[in-house]
């Protein structure tokens, strides 16, 4: 999977929908979630796609959240962003906003890495280091057992995510703290100029 969509393109639509800090930074995070995950699991010469996928994964949220996942389709349309990421896009919403399953690699990775990013983002909030660099998986299964503990992350998103890819909870955890690492710096970087 490949676009023509330019990084340049893809922050212009991004910004033009969302103007609340915490959704850029979501938005931010899963582009660099998603940059790490394309090199891991062997689909480096399609990193932009997964990358640009992930950045634009929510445009249509803050200013459509009654038509999440539905609205994406037009509004990605002004960036000529192609049927693929289309699909990309409102495929991490399957069960919970539309009815279009994850089936590329790419999107169960987004699928399953989306909600998760932001409980590993909350833990890391909770840290003295504010940092997620200094997180060990142990921890993480510590704040996903505990319920009360940034209870709007869906745990059985999380669970189903995983099972999508085959993969042990700890396996997805342990790949997603060091794709949060990969991008901490760099999303910082960015969130300075918001
Ligand atoms: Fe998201």
């Amino acid at each position: 999977m490949t676009t023509s969509v330019t990084r340049e393109d893809a922050l212009s639509l991004l910004k033009k929908y969302n103007k609340e800090p915490f959704h850029l930074l979501h938005a931010y995070t899963v582009e660099g979630v998603m940059r790490w995950y394309a090199k891991e699991m062997g689909y480096a010469e399609e990193e932009e796609y997964w990358a640009l996928t992930g950045l634009l994964h929510d445009v249509d949220f803050e200013v459509y959240p009654e038509e999440h996942c539905k609205k994406a389709p037009e509004l990605l349309a002004e960036i000529d962003a192609g049927e693929d990421m289309i699909h990309s896009v409102c495929s991490h919403g399957y069960g919970l906003c539309c009815d279009i399953e994850p089936v590329h690699p790419m999107e169960k990775i987004l699928f399953a890495a989306d909600e998760l990013t932001g409980l590993i983002g909350a833990a890391a909030r909770m840290r003295p280091s504010k940092s997620v660099m200094d997180m060990e998986v142990s921890s993480l299964k510590k704040k996903f057992k505990d319920k009360r503990f940034a209870a709007g992350c869906s745990r059985d998103v999380i669970r189903q995510g995983a099972e999508k890819l085959g993969w042990e909870l700890d396996e997805l955890f342990s790949k997603t703290i060091e794709a949060m690492k990969s991008c901490e710096a760099e999303v910082a970087r960015q969130m300075e100029e918001v």
